[in-house]
């Protein structure tokens, strides 16, 4: 068995506008890389992080807050060793804090012979990601550990289902350098919808499921509509409104509100109707002061992988 193992944690978009904290699904182009090595020493030591100015203290870090949770529960008879080069930034939008929450466990689990399945892993996860988000959601871990698209049917006891990806479906993603709270952007929410908006918004998660299981990128494009969480959000972004119709005008399939924000993601069909979204949607920030990133990328059907 294995001592040492090196991953790519990747970057995911959640609530995937119709799915408020139930879908997600996986990139592959931008995303961490930790390693984790056991060691004699009892416990979870953080030895390293670059990239960001995060807490090396385990009970101070979603990477190590998850792993502890795995590691109170499979009672190994060594410790771990956790060094974490970032590369997503936290608070992005684009799953940031699920990215080390879900590899610290990826590769524990690995590192024990994976005496546990993938929704058992996820479980740990969620420990990490109520940390930084306060509250327990896998919307973003189920897609880095599953991958491709997800869906959270139940959070307690956690059930993920993992839907089927179209083939010639592509991600652009748009990152202002702005950060946002999920904290934050779950508070401004109402505790209360309208009927009519539910309806709306379960029709279109249902028939956004249906889209993904039949590649029908017709019904997939009416599908990608959010009436429930972007009308507040949206708010909290810059140029939201003029970003998602760049999208749309240029051919994206639908476009929303990555996570909490402040990323947009849109989804295309074909690498090249993708690439020429993330060109519109880069014209937008061209005319104002904003810093912003973008990423292309296909839907990652793997998650998480091993790197050496
Ligand atoms: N579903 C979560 C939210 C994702 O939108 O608040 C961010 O953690």
């Amino acid at each position: 068995m294995k001592n040492e193992i090196k991953i790519f944690s990747p970057a995911t978009v959640a609530n995937v506008a119709c799915g408020f904290d139930t879908l997600g699904f996986c990139l592959d182009t931008i995303g961490d890389e930790m390693i984790i090595r056991k060691t004699e020493k009892k416990g979870i030591c953080i030895t390293k992080i670059e990239g960001f100015d995060l807490p090396l203290e385990a009970t101070k870090n979603v990477a190590g807050v998850s792993a502890l949770a795995m590691i109170a529960d499979a009672k190994p008879d060594c410790g771990f060793e956790i060094e974490i080069y970032k590369n997503i930034k936290p608070g992005s939008g684009i799953g940031s804090s699920s990215a080390s929450a879900a590899g610290s466990v990826f590769a524990i689990n690995e590192l024990l012979g994976r005496p546990y399945n993938k929704t058992q892993v996820t479980d740990f996860a969620m420990k990490g990601e109520a940390l930084a988000s306060g509250s327990e959601h896998a919307d973003n871990l189920a897609p880095g550990i599953f991958g491709g698209f997800t869906l959270v049917k139940s959070s307690s006891p956690l059930e993920v289902l993992q839907l089927p990806t179209p083939e010639d479906i592509y991600a652009t993603i748009i990152h202002p350098q702005i950060e946002i709270k999920t904290s934050d952007a779950r508070a401004i929410l109402p505790k209360e919808f309208p009927l009519k908006d539910a309806i709306t918004q379960w029709a279109n998660m249902g028939s956004f499921v249906h889209a993904l299981h039949t590649s029908d990128y017709e019904l997939l494009k009416r599908s990608l509509q959010d009436v429930i969480v972007e009308p507040h959000r949206s708010q909290l972004i810059p140029h939201y409104a003029d970003i998602k119709a760049a999208a749309l005008n240029n051919g994206a399939l639908g476009a929303g509100i990555s996570g909490a924000g402040p990323s947009i993601f849109a989804l295309s069909k074909g690498l090249e109707n993708a690439k020429n979204v993330e060109k519109a949607m880069r014209n937008v920030y061209l005319k104002t002061e904003i810093a912003f990133e973008t990423h292309v990328s296909r839907i990652n059907t793997e998650g998480i992988r091993i790197l050496e």
